[in-house]
């Protein structure tokens, strides 16, 4: 291979957040409450999202600073709660003019907005009405949402997703939010994921009708897997992990059916995903553009018996920092660590090849083209004594995940975009500003709102230089 692998000529670069992590402003403009306000109040180790970086007064502050590192695109998600604050049916203007004025900005400096509608932030009525994603209420409420975004958007924004990583919020349904009772979650999450699954296929669809040129796709968020040896039973270990982890999502996505693992698994544990008269003829009625993919580690597997004990992802309960407990599911596969590779602040495995890996595998199994919506590298960061984030770390784990890209397009992946997270720092999902991930320093912490001052890292400049050559000087 050359040394610098080739990117496409009108590759997007630029990065990624989502609307509770980084706007604040959480009562303003009729923006109405969503359970993660209440939770990230109530529940330590979320962190207080009422200021976070502040984007919603700060956001032409930050656009204008995308425009100097040359950007070309940005990721971010429209928060349900200022579209919809409640179930009147009408919609919050104000919230349409902060999103307007936000694409505005973005279209007026050269950069393609790629815009999420749901990104872990359930309005509080939603939730309250239709029981969350328990409810078929929710069903029709998504679709009016998604109508009003691609009604109100759709002539500027032509790059949709449309639920941010489901398969993690099925997988980590206590995690994330979305699971009610962790007793009946081992069945209820299939007839939750069901619901979301026609959440997502109505706004496929709204999508093609009303945005003229609109590209719609799922954003899994992927964690590739490893056997741990060479043994048969440990390759067989390692595809069901990635089965009940991701495949069957992305199966699903691509082929608009549920795949004969599922099916099997859903018929061995006597699940029944409440799949009614006429569901999946919606479901083959739509059809994706794309995958976005968030990726920022890899996983190994091992072969698991019988007769071990049922262990579900959950929390940290194993004392490390920021992680989930490796899970166990008898006789289909356990989670093992990797000695191969070395681990962030926070023991998330730094591993740009599963890069590589990911997307030779997502081009082999679905030959769709694709975007990176997450990529990136949380730390503890704190303002150097010359006003300074020399962020050296973050710029090797970018530099060679980008690298792991441009020769992933050489082998044949067609990826469009890179839009690592994040632009500025922003509330973790589980760890607030404790653990980093800006590209733009925001001069605030945990305990206490500080001035909120941008402050381009080092990896901000490397970037910008990165963009410049598209790509060839990594
Ligand atoms: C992604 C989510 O899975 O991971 C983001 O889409 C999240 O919302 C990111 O912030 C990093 O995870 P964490 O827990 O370190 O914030």
């Amino acid at each position: 291979y050359k040394e610098n692998p080739t990117f496409p000529k009108d590759f997007l670069w630029g990065a990624s957040s989502s609307a509770w992590q980084v706007e604040g402003a959480v009562a303003e403009d009729g923006r109405s409450t969503a359970i993660i306000d209440l939770n990230s109040k109530k529940k330590k180790p979320y962190a207080d999202n009422s200021v976070a970086a502040d984007h919603y007064h700060f956001y032409k502050e930050d656009v204008k600073l995308m425009k100097e590192a040359g950007f070309t695109s940005y990721r971010f998600s429209i928060a349900w709660s200022r579209i919809y604050p409640d179930n009147s049916g009408v919609p919050n203007q104000l919230g349409i003019d902060f999103y307007n004025n936000l694409i505005n900005e973005l279209v007026n400096n050269g950069i393609s907005p790629i815009v999420t509608l749901y990104h872990y932030d359930m309005p509080v009525w939603v939730d309250e009405e239709f029981n969350g994603w328990y409810g078929r209420g929710i069903i029709d409420a998504f679709d009016k949402y998604a109508r009003t975004c691609f009604e109100e958007f759709g002539d500027r924004v032509k790059y949709w997703l449309a639920i941010n990583e489901q398969n993690m919020q099925i997988v980590y349904g206590n995690w994330l939010g979305v699971c009610k009772n962790s007793e009946t979650w081992f069945e209820d999450k299939w007839k939750v994921n069901h619901i979301m699954n026609l959440c997502h296929t109505k706004a496929v669809i709204a999508c093609h009708e009303l945005v003229d040129g609109g590209k719609i796709g799922p954003v899994p968020g992927m964690v590739p897997f490893y056997p741990e040896s060479a043994s048969p039973e440990d390759q067989i270990a390692t595809m069901n992990a990635e089965e009940l982890t991701e495949k069957i999502w992305n199966d699903f996505d691509a082929n608009r059916e549920y795949n004969g693992f599922i099916k099997r698994y859903w018929k061995e544990h006597n699940i029944d995903p409440d799949i009614r008269p006429g569901d999946m003829d919606l479901v083959s009625q739509a059809k994706i553009d794309f995958f976005g993919i968030n990726c920022y580690r890899s996983n190994v597997a091992k072969a698991s018996s019988i007769d071990s004990k049922f262990q579900e992802i959950g929390l940290n309960k194993s004392g490390k920092k920021g992680n989930f407990v490796y899970p166990n599911y008898p006789g289909i596969f356990e989670q093992t660590e990797n000695p191969f590779v070395d681990t962030t602040d926070w023991d998330w495995e730094i591993d740009p090849v599963a890069m590589r890996y990911l997307l030779r595998y997502m081009d082999d199994h679905y030959h769709l083209p694709m975007v990176i919506t997450e990529n990136g590298y949380g730390a503890h960061e704190k303002l150097n004594e010359d006003g300074k984030v020399h962020d050296i770390e973050r710029i090797k784990f970018l530099k060679e995940n980008i690298y792991q890209i441009g020769l992933a397009i050489e082998d044949g992946a067609k990826v469009f975009g890179y839009n690592p997270w994040s632009f500025t720092d922003l509330l973790s999902t589980g760890n607030g500003m404790a653990k980093r991930y800006g590209l733009v320093y925001i001069n605030t912490t945990d305990e206490n709102v500080l001035d909120l001052k941008r402050i381009p890292k080092d990896s901000f400049n490397w970037y910008k230089e990165v963009i410049t050559s598209n790509g060839a000087k990594v």
